[in-house]
């Protein structure tokens, strides 16, 4: 019988339609720690849940935004691996064969983009991008200029950013990334769904699939009849059900994978 790894080989070299689904283990090698298992001391003392909802924010301010700061700057100072680098290659590949390659992350880094790939779709928003607190006006912010830097120890500083918001009073910056509780934006999450109804595979890479609704779209590409490879060193939920299980990791499966393809 064909090896797991020459199983994937064959599914990728016949796929026209594809979706790669990736969440925090796909960023793991560049040095951004996942959520679940790479405890730092970060996560030693808290809960991810209980710095990334509303209330923790309106209840302390300065340290929720230290957290996202920190993890801004960290993700500033790391490089995509060689697994982001071999999907933006694949995207492009892809394209030129007249097929479509779509990227949808739960990741709120912007190292698929820095890796090469476009378009990409991030289902709980992004490090990089900042709002209004009350009326979600779009504003700019440098976290540089907070002097918090990616290895430093973390501690709550007196960092709240304002914004001179024309549309509301509040003053108050928030990062645009989503928090437990809060709506998917409506227009990545959509895209994805439909990219996954019309895939012929995904591909599911670093994700501990226990955040929903984003751990069930690996099922909505396979009820739609698309092959699934899962690439994660450790078991998941969709672990037993998908076509191919490469227990390994993002920077590298992805390049043996993708190896003869590109
Ligand atoms: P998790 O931290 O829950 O899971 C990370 C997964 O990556 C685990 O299954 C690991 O086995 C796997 N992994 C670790 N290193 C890897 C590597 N080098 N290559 C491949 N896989 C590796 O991260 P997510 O599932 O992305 O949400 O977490 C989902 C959501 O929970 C996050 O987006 C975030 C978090 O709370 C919000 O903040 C809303």
């Amino acid at each position: 019988m064909a090896s797991a790894m020459q199983r994937a080989t064959d599914l990728v070299a016949k796929a026209s339609s594809v979706v790669v689904l990736s969440g925090a283990g796909m960023s793991a090698e560049s040095g951004v720690p996942t959520f679940r298992d790479a405890h730092t001391g970060l996560w030693e003392r808290f809960a991810p849940e209980q710095l990334a909802t509303e209330e923790a924010f309106r209840a302390n301010p300065p340290m929720v935004w230290t957290w996202y700061v920190w993890r801004a700057m960290l993700v500033r100072s790391v490089h995509p691996n060689a697994g982001h680098e071999a999907i933006g290659r694949w995207q492009h590949h892809v394209a030129q064969q007249g097929g479509s390659l779509h990227v949808a992350t739960q990741n709120v880094d912007d190292l698929h983009e820095r890796g090469g790939a476009e378009d990409v779709l991030h289902l709980h928003g992004s490090l990089h991008a900042y709002r209004c607190l009350e009326c979600d006006t779009p504003a700019r912010f440098d976290p540089a200029t907070t002097g918090i830097t990616a290895d430093q120890e973390f501690r709550p500083e007196d960092v709240v950013p304002t914004v001179d918001c024309q549309h509301c009073e509040s003053g108050v910056l928030r990062p645009g990334v989503v928090w437990f509780g809060e709506m998917l934006p409506e227009q990545a999450f959509g895209a994805a769904v439909s990219a996954l109804q019309e895939a012929d595979l995904v591909v599911v890479i670093g994700s501990s699939g226990l955040v929903q609704p984003a751990a069930s779209l690996p099922l909505v590409g396979r009820d739609a009849g698309a092959a699934v490879i899962e690439i994660n060193p450790a078991m998941t939920p969709i672990s037993d059900t998908a076509d191919v299980y490469l227990p390994s990791t993002a920077a590298v499966a992805l390049p043996e994978m993708l190896g003869k393809v590109l």
